[in-house]
């Protein structure tokens, strides 16, 4: 798994957090009220968000993880910028999705449910997204991309990129 350190937008949101936090009822039951805060102020639950939430309830940091990793409402890496969501409903599962996620997951050095370490991607598999005429269906940030091959993977990666590179380019020239 990659390891994500905090940005400093991360710590502010953190700090919002302790403030929420500060204000909230002690007791089990506040547990996934709470891990829900976290995950809406912060984006996901880092390390730094479960221990608050644990340290308030007075319970152990292994026992919220427990039962956070349990509901798959919580992520526990940051999003990427452009979420890639390759479609695995069953069309799009028998014309190759599974090979296009591996595809993504080879070009981006990094395994479903994770994030690159610079922020700019994360994949995850979802369910039939509706196009199955256009199967296999992938999905990098909101643009939807059908009849997904192997091939394709690689230039819809460097166009973010580039996309990227060309925006910080005119930032620094403003
Ligand atoms: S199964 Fe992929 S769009 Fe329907």
């Amino acid at each position: 798994m990659t390891h994500h350190t905090l940005t400093a937008e991360d710590k502010a949101r953190l700090d919002d957090l302790r403030t929420q936090i500060d204000m909230a009822q002690k007791g089990r039951g506040e547990l996934i009220p709470l891990l829900q805060v976290a995950q809406k102020t912060i984006g996901y639950l880092p390390d730094e968000a479960l221990a608050m939430v644990a340290d308030h309830l007075e319970i152990t940091r292994s026992e919220a993880y427990g039962v956070a990793s349990f509901y798959n409402q919580f992520r526990f890496t940051p999003p990427g910028r452009n979420p890639v969501k390759v479609c695995m409903g069953t069309a799009c599962h028998v014309r190759g999705g599974e090979i296009i996620l591996e595809n993504f997951e080879r070009k981006l050095e990094i395994a479903e449910g994770e994030t690159t370490a610079d922020r700019e991607f994360s994949i995850e598999r979802v369910a039939c997204v509706g196009c199955c005429a256009l199967a296999p269906v992938a999905l990098v940030g909101d643009t939807l991309h059908g009849h997904m091959a192997p091939s394709k993977v690689e230039g819809l990666v460097l166009r973010v990129r580039l996309e990227k590179e060309k925006a910080e380019r005119e930032a620094a020239r403003s």
